[in-house]
C-alpha cells in the first residue's frame, strides 16, 4: 500500500505524462498556453476523484488516467474562457491566461483543448462515456449563459441558483465518478452519480462562500463574485430566508452600479451586513450538511483505502477556518 503522498505523486505523473500526450502543439502559441495550462498549480480534484475511484474498482491503468485526463482538460479549456467572460486578472494567485497570451489567443486556445479531449475520448468507441462529457461540455456553456441572464437580475431563485452550479461545477464532478464507474463496468451508477455531483455542489458553496469569507484559502482575490453581480449561495441564501426590509436592502447593495461594487469600503459594508444576518454561520452549516450526506452515500462502497482517501479529502475541503 502506497502513502498518500506517494499515491498522489504516483497519479500527477501519470496525468502529466497523458495531458502531454493529448493537447497537442500545433503552433508555438498552443505549445505555451499548454505549458501555462500544465503548470498552472490547480488542484486536480477532478482527475484525483475518478483516479481514486477507478482505483477502488482495481482499473487503475493507461485508460483510466486518460479518462482523468480528459476531466482535467475540459476544466481547463472551461477556465481560460471563464477568465475572459469575468474579465479576471488572476487564477490561483499568477496572472490569468488572457492576461498572458490576449482574451482572443485563449478563446481559440480552449475550444483547441476541448478538441484534443473529445480526440482522446473518441478512441475509446464508447457511446456512454461520449455522452457523458459532451452532455458536461453544453451544460458549461448552458450554465454561463444562464449565469449571464442572471447578473444582477433579483428574479433569480433557488432553483435557478442550483441549475447554474450544477452546469457549471457539479456536472464535471458528476461526470468524474461516473465515467470511473462505467469504465469499471459498475452497475451502481446512481450512487456513483450522485456522490459526484454532490462533491461538485459542495466545492461549488464552499467557493462562494469563501469569496466573502476567506478568500485568501483559495490564494484568490475576495468580493469578485459580487463585483461581477452574481447571486452566489451567501445572497441567494438571505434573500430567501429575510424579511421584506432586510430584501431590500440586500437588493440594493446587489443592484449598485460597478463602481461602488468595487469600492473596498462598500464590500466592508456589504460583508458586515451579510455578517450581521448569521449568513457566515448559515453557510458553514450548509457545507457541514452536505459533508455528512456524502459521506453517508459513500456507505454504498465497500470502504478500503482509496474510499478513505476520499473521506479524508472531502474532510480537509470542509475544514472552513474563516
Ligand atoms: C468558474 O466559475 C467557471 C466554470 C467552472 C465554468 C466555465 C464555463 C464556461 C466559460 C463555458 C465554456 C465551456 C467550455 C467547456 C469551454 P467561477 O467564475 O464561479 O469560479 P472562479 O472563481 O474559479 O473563476
Ligand atoms: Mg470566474
Amino acid at each position: 500500500m502506497l502513502l498518500t503522498e506517494d499515491l498522489f505523486a504516483q497519479f500527477n505523473k501519470a496525468l502529466d505524462q497523458e495531458l502531454h500526450d493529448i493537447i497537442g502543439e500545433d503552433l508555438p502559441i498552443l505549445a505555451k498556453i499548454k505549458t501555462y495550462v500544465m503548470e498552472s498549480g490547480g488542484k486536480r480534484v477532478r482527475p484525483q476523484l475518478l483516479l481514486l475511484f477507478a482505483s477502488h474498482f482495481g482499473v487503475y491503468d493507461a485508460n483510466a488516467v486518460a479518462l482523468a485526463a480528459i476531466t482535467e482538460i475540459i476544466h481547463a479549456a472551461s477556465l481560460l474562457h471563464d477568465d475572459v467572460i469575468d474579465n479576471a486578472q488572476d487564477r490561483r494567485g499568477k496572472p490569468a491566461g488572457r492576461i498572458l497570451f490576449g482574451n482572443r489567443q485563449v478563446i481559440l486556445a480552449g475550444d483547441y483543448l476541448l478538441a484534443c479531449g473529445i480526440w482522446r475520448l473518441n478512441r475509446f468507441e464508447n457511446q456512454r462515456l461520449m455522452d457523458v462529457f459532451t452532455r458536461v461540455i453544453k451544460e458549461l456553456a448552458v450554465a454561463e449563459l444562464l449565469q449571464m441572464e442572471y447578473e444582477q437580475n433579483p428574479q433569480i431563485t433557488p432553483e435557478i441558483y442550483y441549475r447554474i452550479i450544477y452546469g457549471k461545477t457539479a456536472i464535471l464532478f458528476e461526470a468524474a465518478t461516473l465515467s470511473a464507474g462505467i469504465y469499471a463496468g459498475q452497475v451502481n451508477l446512481d450512487a456513483l452519480e450522485k456522490i459526484g455531483r454532490d462533491i461538485g455542489f459542495l466545492f461549488q458553496i464552499r467557493d462562494d462562500i469563501l469569496d466573502y469569507f476567506g478568500a485568501h484559502l483559495l490564494n484568490k482575490t475576495p468580493f469578485q463574485d459580487y463585483e461581477n453581480g452574481l447571486f452566489t449561495y451567501p445572497v441567494i441564501e438571505l434573500l430567501n430566508r429575510a424579511e421584506e426590509k432586510t430584501r431590500q436592502e440586500l437588493l440594493h447593495f446587489m443592484t449598485l452600479p460597478w463602481e461602488k461594487r468595487k469600492d473596498k469600503r462598500v464590500q466592508r459594508e456589504f460583508l458586515l451586513f451579510l455578517e450581521r444576518h448569521q449568513i457566515k454561520e448559515i453557510s458553514i452549516y450548509k457545507i457541514e450538511s452536505l459533508y455528512q450526506s456524502i459521506l453517508q452515500e459513500l456507505k454504498n462502497f465497500q470502504e478500503d483505502e482509496y474510499i478513505r482517501l476520499i473521506k479524508a479529502q472531502l474532510a480537509k475541503l470542509c475544514q472552513l477556518a474563516i
